[in-house]
């Protein structure tokens, strides 16, 4: 065969859609990678959540985040037409509710936040937060909506972008890639998440998250629709629901290297939170315990685009929104 024009070095989520997206527009695309799939996507969340997720001085990717979830709605049905595949895509919307009267505070503090960003959330009582998530605990003393950060199954994201891509002719090379200088291809597109500073002089480090996956009694859908996220005694957790009864609690945040055990401490943290705000969760079964590594920068937005060596063009470093950056 001959050489491709585009070599993808990683294939989760965000490599396999530039990969899809460069055979879509005409060109012979090999993405290397011995496992698809299986690294920071297989562990995701999946929150496609820029208002819940914008923190204090990152403004530019809070506007990177609005402008690819704009894009998630098109690109969401383009991907399930293209590969014929559910992604698990929904728009209920997310919670985030306050444990006491101090976590309250703190979230009033980040709604005053959104305004000044124009980003919109509405206040809620603990009443109303109630009202929309049934099973919330009677402590929850208040919160706010923002109805527009919504959620999809990065898993069956990982198996459509895959699919999508071997049908519009996208090779796979199952071979651990050692060097970009051994690959044969006129452009290399480094999409490796925490292994990126290995091929080349990025600042990416890995930031371990455990998180769990927990399944509501008789495969049942979870008892809440929306994505819960709290904040109990300073500590944030979220709960996201899926429609085939799974919940994602995560996730913990830890910088130790490459490591990825998950630990007694990490599961009970998890589920101590969650327990906390939606008490049913303890009934529900524990079905995994994982951890990934987010692949972090200085400045927690991706490195994107062509780098010193010409031939290689950067598209990694998307820590805590590599989901959500997907379509863009
Ligand atoms: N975006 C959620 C997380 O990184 O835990």
């Amino acid at each position: 065969m001959s050489a491709p024009d585009v070599a993808v070095v990683g294939g989760g989520v965000v490599g396999l859609a530039i990969a899809w997206r460069c055979a879509q527009r005409g060109l012979r695309v090999t993405v290397v990678d011995p496992s698809p799939g299986s690294g920071a996507s297989r562990v995701a969340a999946g929150m496609l959540a820029p208002v819940t997720e914008a923190h204090f001085g990152e403004e530019p990717l809070l506007r990177l985040a609005l402008a690819s979830h704009e894009r998630w709605p098109a690109f969401a049905a383009e991907l399930s037409a293209a590969s014929g595949q559910d992604l698990g895509y929904r728009t209920d919307g997310t919670l985030l509710v306050a444990a006491s009267e101090d976590d309250l505070r703190e979230i009033q503090r980040l709604h005053r936040f959104y305004d000044t960003l124009g980003l919109p959330a509405e206040a809620l009582t603990g009443r109303e937060c109630r009202s929309l998530a049934p099973l919330l605990a009677p402590r929850i003393r208040g919160g706010m909506r923002a109805a527009g950060d919504h959620q999809v199954d990065p898993r069956r994201l990982a198996r459509a972008l895959h699919a999508a891509a071997a049908r519009v002719g996208v090779h796979f090379d199952h071979r651990r890639a050692e060097r970009l200088d051994e690959l044969d291809a006129e452009r290399v597109v480094l999409a490796a998440g925490v292994w990126s500073s290995q091929f080349a002089d990025l600042p990416v480090r890995p930031v371990k998250g455990q998180i769990l996956r927990l399944r509501a009694p008789g495969g049942g859908a979870p008892g809440f629709g929306l994505t819960v996220r709290a904040l109990a005694a300073s500590r944030s957790v979220y709960l996201v629901p899926r429609v085939d009864g799974e919940v994602v609690v995560g996730a913990t945040s830890e910088e130790l290297g490459h490591d990825t055990t998950v630990t007694a401490n990490g599961v009970h943290d998890l589920l101590r939170a969650a327990i906390d705000v939606v008490p049913d969760i303890g009934e529900y079964e524990l079905v995994e315990a994982s951890a990934g590594l987010r692949p972090g920068t200085p400045d927690n937005a991706p490195l994107l685009g062509l780098t010193a060596d010409p031939r290689l063009i950067a598209a990694t470093g998307h820590y805590r929104q590599g989901i959500l950056l997907t379509p863009i």
